[in-house]
């Protein structure tokens, strides 16, 4: 997004002009800046036999994951429904991982059914696997290194008391399953966690799937290091320098494989990096209110629609887009109309605020949309996509019959 003389743009399109065709609240995605984060992120791992799969959780809108297809990226899902929704703009069950959490084996089942490639992250998974299926599919083991990694303990993974992955610590287990079954290991993969704060992190992490290969697996053809990434939230916001990052990790992951003795993929699975950024909820000023001791702004959205700032306490900026130039600034809670509390943005200055005005609350891109509820009885916002001169809607806004459409109302 960009002022040009006092009005706010995403590519050419004025972003007021947006909410009046719309209306709001708005998620709005630029499809250009998921493209220049796809190429500074292959363009900082050069020099090794590089895969990105796309975290989709973050946003699985079917025209984004079509984007993201239009561009060679892979897809890593965490339920059949995700793998459903890739299959159904086109991707293939082998570009498709599968990485799910704690689930059922028959949940495990229907994946290895509809052909995906499959990443176990639990001994009992494993064990029910070897029996089922033996070594008639390949697999990849979700490894927890215990490190503590990610902006905070909500969205680290990879740490000891974490419930994700099977610890490093029980690899001799892992390994008497493997000969037991005669599985077919593939790939090592890690995810230590989402914003980490030093991008040294992810080499050390690395070292230890390395360490795991040499000893126990020496037919990998991929070594998975998830993703955590972290984009600017705010302006000077730290942020992962992936030039530095990709030095670093390009020269020690091709050390490895010359080590190692054969060709290993790199892969990754970035979500925020891709769509944090592209993403914008544009939303309407309800009430202004100037308490004795605060100033609230509430806007026609809240937690329903954007959950992060109160759940991992996450900091969005946002910007006052109907008076980006206001000289008069004044600090105000900017708060949803949920029957919660539901602070958007704490002790904000922004340009007066008036009712009617249209907020912008950015990195709207991933954990946005994809995590929205219906609490309140709220419908969820529409989507829109900007992309080559287009502004296409990519999800109507839903409607009261979204609400009732699964209810039965039964009779006393
Ligand atoms: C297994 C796995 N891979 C990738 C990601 C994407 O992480 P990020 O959004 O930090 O890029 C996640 C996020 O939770 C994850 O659980």
């Amino acid at each position: 997004m960009h002022l040009v003389n006092g009005k706010y743009y995403i590519q050419e399109f004025e972003v007021e002009n947006l909410t009046k065709e719309f209306g709001t609240p708005l998620y709005v995605y630029d499809g250009h800046k998921i493209e220049e984060q796809i190429i500074k992120m292959r363009s900082a791992f050069e020099g090794v036999d590089l895969k990105l799969k796309y975290a989709c959780k973050a946003l699985t809108n079917l025209s984004i994951l079509k984007l993201m297809r239009k561009n060679g990226i892979d897809i890593d899902v965490v339920s059949i429904e995700e793998a459903l929704l890739a299959l159904k703009v086109g991707y293939l069950p082998a570009q498709i991982q599968y990485t799910p959490s704690g689930v059922a084996f028959s949940e495990v089942q229907k994946a290895v059914e509809l052909g995906l490639r499959i990443n176990l992250d639990s001994i009992p998974l494993l064990e029910k696997f070897g029996e089922t299926y033996g070594n008639s599919l390949p697999i990849a083991i979700r490894l927890n290194p215990s490190i503590m990694a990610g902006g905070n303990l909500k969205i680290s993974t990879g740490h000891a008391d974490s419930k994700f992955g099977i610890s490093i610590e029980q690899i001799e287990t892992v390994v008497e399953l493997v000969k037991k079954y005669d599985l077919k290991v593939t790939g090592l993969h890690q995810h230590n966690g989402s914003d980490f704060k030093s991008a040294s992190v992810i080499v050390d992490a690395m070292k230890k799937s390395f360490e795991v290969a040499f000893k126990y697996f020496p037919d990998l053809e991929f070594i998975d290091m998830g993703s955590g990434f972290k984009v600017a939230y705010s302006e000077d916001d730290h942020v992962t320098d992936m030039e530095d990052l990709g030095k670093d990790v390009v020269s020690t992951f091709n050390h490895f494989v010359k080590e190692y003795g054969k060709n290993v993929q790199l892969w990754f699975e970035p979500g925020k990096f891709l769509v944090s950024e592209c993403g914008i909820l544009l939303v309407n000023t309800n009430v202004v209110k100037y308490n004795p001791t605060r100033n609230f702004v509430h806007v026609d959205s809240g937690l329903n629609h954007l959950i992060r700032p109160m759940m991992y306490d996450a900091y969005h900026e946002i910007v006052n887009i109907s008076n980006p130039a206001g000289e008069v600034k004044e600090t105000y809670d900017v708060v949803g109309y949920i029957c919660e509390t539901d602070t958007l943005g704490k002790d904000r200055s922004l340009p007066k605020v008036e009712e009617g005005h249209v907020l912008g609350i950015k990195n709207a891109g991933a954990y946005a949309f994809s995590m929205s509820s219906n609490y309140n009885s709220r419908i969820k916002p529409a989507e829109v996509l900007i992309y080559h001169g287009k502004a296409q809607l990519i999800r109507k806004r839903e409607t009261f019959e979204d609400i009732l459409k699964n209810q039965i109302e039964v009779e006393f």
